[in-house]
């Protein structure tokens, strides 16, 4: 079935209290259908709340990217499946992969990360990689596809080339972007809505320009409406 434009936007709800994330929530109603909790707010309380978001008809993106042995990993998998969440973040590490993999259920959908995005070339040396970010990612992609995790998050950047080894199937999710004429904030990679709808992308993780705006539903309807332009074309 094909995905609506609204539920292709994933607002990240980065905020330091449940309180403040159902502000946020209820001021934007019906123009998110789709939330993310990372760290910040999963560490206060939000893993209760996305359960409650999802009881609510919300869809929930749990960004913890999982990283631990086998079995930890899918104890854990197990848990996030029962608050009802549509995504989980893994490390793209074959074994941790594998682990989420077989472990989910109820719906839930496991994304892995390939290499962080703040990590350059020196940084992967510093961690003992003998290989590029490019030549890292690539592998990872593959490795993903292999072992038939359901999505990749990716920089609009690298879209193009990860739906190239993955194939259609797999859910790309991409985060750093910004609607024309917003704050890049500390995002470096930086992309229109537009731009990574077109390059290729069938989800966007978008925190700053909707819950930093001066009218957020108005700020989420703005890029809703760019989805579907770009959808279009
Ligand atoms: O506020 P902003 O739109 O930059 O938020 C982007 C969200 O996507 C944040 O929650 C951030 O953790 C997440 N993210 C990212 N870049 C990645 C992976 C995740 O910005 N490579």
């Amino acid at each position: 079935m094909a995905i609506t434009p609204r539920d292709r936007l994933i607002v990240a709800l980065d905020v330091s209290s449940v309180e403040a994330a159902q502000g946020f929530v209820a001021r934007l109603g019906d123009s998110v259908s789709f939330y993310k909790i990372g760290y910040q707010l999963a560490f206060a309380g939000g893993l209760a709340y996305a359960q409650t978001l999802t009881g609510a008809g919300k869809q929930v993106f749990v960004d913890l990217k999982l990283h631990d042995i086998g079995n930890t990993v899918e104890q854990g998998v197990k848990s996030v499946a029962r608050l009802g969440a549509t995504f989980l973040t893994v490390h793209a590490y074959p074994q941790t992969m594998k682990a989420a993999v077989e472990a989910r259920s109820n719906n839930l959908r496991i994304l892995a990360v390939t290499v962080l995005t703040s990590y350059d070339d020196n940084d992967l040396e510093a961690a003992g990689y003998g290989v590029t970010v490019p030549q890292l990612v690539a592998r990872r992609a593959e490795q993903a596809r292999d072992i038939g995790v359901d999505g990749v998050v990716s920089s609009a950047e690298e879209v193009t080339k990860v739906r190239g080894i993955v194939g259609a199937k797999l859910a790309l999710v991409t985060p750093g972007i910004r609607p024309a004429g917003a704050e890049a904030g500390d995002q470096k990679r930086i992309a229109t809505p537009a731009t990574a709808i077109a390059a290729g992308a069938d989800y966007l993780v978008v925190g700053r320009p909707v819950i930093a705006a001066p009218d957020p539903k108005a700020a989420a309807e703005a890029i809703v409406g760019e989805i579907t332009a770009a959808l279009q074309k």
